[in-house]
């Protein structure tokens, strides 16, 4: 169900300042985190790095890899406390349209397998699943697989 639609949350470009409470999100959200230098090299080269705000916290965040014609969508997060609002639906929705700004003619993505929410939301969005990458993620127990998926623009 979309709660949040009382909410106009903004997205803007990320800042070094907001990695504090970045890595603090994604250290919740993802069993295998990006570090802190992670983001901070995403912020000095070329990627489109993003955060979801309202009211000054930070509800989200992503990084767009935008290549000669593809964009990778290379990490997407929102807040815990936040999350089935709509509001990846919103932020993904918005990587598509700067993916089409660029010029990309497709968006791709990694997921874990079992990350069935995720694909979920994907896939509802257009994407499609095309190819399989055995034992690309780090796992609890040995590596997983990931789900590549695409959407074509
Ligand atoms: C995956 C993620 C980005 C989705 O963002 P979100 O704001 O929670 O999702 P939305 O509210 O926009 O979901 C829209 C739809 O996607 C599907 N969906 C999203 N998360 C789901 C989940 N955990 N289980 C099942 N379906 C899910 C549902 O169909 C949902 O609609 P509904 O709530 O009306 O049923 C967010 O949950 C998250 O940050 N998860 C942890 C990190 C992660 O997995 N990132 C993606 C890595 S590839």
């Amino acid at each position: 169900m979309n709660q949040a639609s009382f909410l106009n949350p903004e997205i803007r470009m990320m800042y070094e300042s907001d990695l504090h409470e970045v890595v603090r999100i994604e250290r919740e959200i993802f069993l295998f985190p990006w570090t802190l230098g992670n983001f901070r090299d995403s912020l000095k080269t070329d990627y489109l790095c993003r955060v979801m705000e309202h009211n000054h916290i930070i509800l989200g965040y992503s990084i767009l890899m935008i290549g000669p014609d593809e964009a990778h969508i290379l990490t997407l997060g929102i807040n815990p406390q936040w999350q089935r609002r709509g509001l990846g639906e919103k932020m993904l929705h918005y990587l598509i349209d700067l993916a089409i700004e660029k010029g990309a003619k497709s968006v791709l993505l990694d997921v874990r397998e079992s990350n069935q929410g995720a694909a979920r939301l994907y896939r509802q969005l257009g994407f499609e699943q095309i190819a399989t990458r055995k034992g690309y993620y780090p796992a609890m127990c040995g590596r997983e697989d990931a789900l590549v998926m695409r959407l074509v623009l």
